[in-house]
């Protein structure tokens, strides 16, 4: 089976084959029996919202909560490290993601993924030496189930190549105008990755005119936590707090709401802001030779409203957030078959 991976800061996203596709937070926290929770749910088995696994190893296993169970942790926070090649949590996301849609059993995979454009030339090697060498034996406690994945080959893009190489394919002629630029603003969790293409006879990426800008959604997270921290006089809230607060602009706190909207705007605005100033500085006279500016990521779909007028086509990628790793299944295709 071929699997498109993306672990991003934020979320991993899943894509195989047979058309599977996943998206789950990337929080990982320690397992533990859950059995007033299974009676409260009972039988509520969805696969996403019960990621309890166990990972079998020579001289026992660990435990752990992946994803949304994560989430609902005290414990869980987001691992915006440089590097989390060496993590625990990094190896957890990845076995669990590869396992989630196969069978019980023993299975070898095919695995195309991708990291930063800003870490990609320094830390390559060391993700395709992790790759090579990775094995895992998962078992899913709650559907009482064991598998064990290999990866037989592998291929790591940069991020942002994946996503535009899901669009591009999908219609290569609309954005075969000779003598032109297609560029991609690939807005996530902890950064934004930009990338552009010259185009002549063919694509060719344009190293000088790509890279990273170092903010992302993630930062609608802290603001929301230092609001509710000064308003609420040095309170503190939970990972699933904070993220049920960016999303609904309001939560209860004592005896009312605290609504944090406008603020929360504002640092929307910001972002979006932040990331065209950026993105325009290097571009720079090249900006009107561009025929199309794609956007995409999870935070390209919160924010796009912002970049409507940027440029005169700029465009929201289909199914933004998941794009890269769409993009990095699609060239396995047709390099891994
Ligand atoms: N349905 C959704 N589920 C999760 N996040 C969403 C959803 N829709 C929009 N988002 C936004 O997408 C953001 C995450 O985007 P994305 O998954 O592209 O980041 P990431 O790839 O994990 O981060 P990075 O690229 O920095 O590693 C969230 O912070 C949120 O603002
Ligand atoms: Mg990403």
């Amino acid at each position: 089976m071929l699997i498109g991976i993306d672990i991003g800061y934020g979320y991993t996203k899943v894509v195989t084959e047979n058309n599977n596709k996943v998206v789950f937070p990337s929080l990982v926290t320690r397992g533990h029996d859950r059995q007033l929770a299974a009676a409260w749910s009972q039988g509520n088995k969805d696969l996403l919202e019960n990621l309890h696994i166990k990972i079998i190893e020579a001289t026992g296993y660990k435990e752990y909560f992946v994803g949304k169970l994560a989430e609902k942790q005290l414990s869980s926070s987001f691992i915006l490290d440089d590097n989390k090649l060496n993590l625990d949590e990094t190896h957890v996301l990845l076995a669990t993601g590869l396992t989630l849609f196969l069978p019980e059993g023993k299975h070898q995979v095919k695995v195309a993924t991708g990291l930063p454009l800003e870490q990609y030339v320094h830390q390559k090697e060391q993700f395709e030496s992790l790759l090579k060498s990775f094995t895992a034996e998962v078992f899913y406690v709650d559907f009482a189930q064991k598998k064990y994945v290999e990866i037989s080959d592998f291929l790591v893009f940069p991020q942002a190549a994946g996503a535009i190489y899901y669009v591009m394919m999908s219609d290569p002629q609309k954005y075969m105008i000779e003598n032109s630029y297609v560029g991609l603003i690939d807005i996530g969790f902890k950064t934004t990755d930009f990338v552009a293409f010259s185009v002549n006879d063919t694509f060719s990426l344009e190293e000088e005119l790509s890279g990273t800008v170092d903010i992302g959604m993630s930062d609608m997270l802290v603001a929301a936590d230092r609001l509710y921290t000064e308003r609420t006089g040095g309170s503190k809230l939970a990972t699933s707090d904070l993220l049920a607060l960016v999303g609904k602009g309001k939560i209860f706190y004592q005896s009312q709401y605290l609504d944090i909207t406008r603020e929360l705007t504002e640092v929307r605005e910001y972002i979006a802001r932040t990331i065209q100033n950026r993105v325009k500085g290097v571009w720079a006279e090249k900006f009107n030779l561009f025929s199309t500016i794609f956007i995409s990521g999870g935070g390209g779909i919160d924010l796009f409203t912002y970049f409507k007028n940027f440029h005169p086509r700029v465009t929201l990628v289909e199914d933004a957030q998941m794009a890269n790793a769409k993009g990095f299944l699609k060239v396995a295709m047709s390099r891994l078959k």
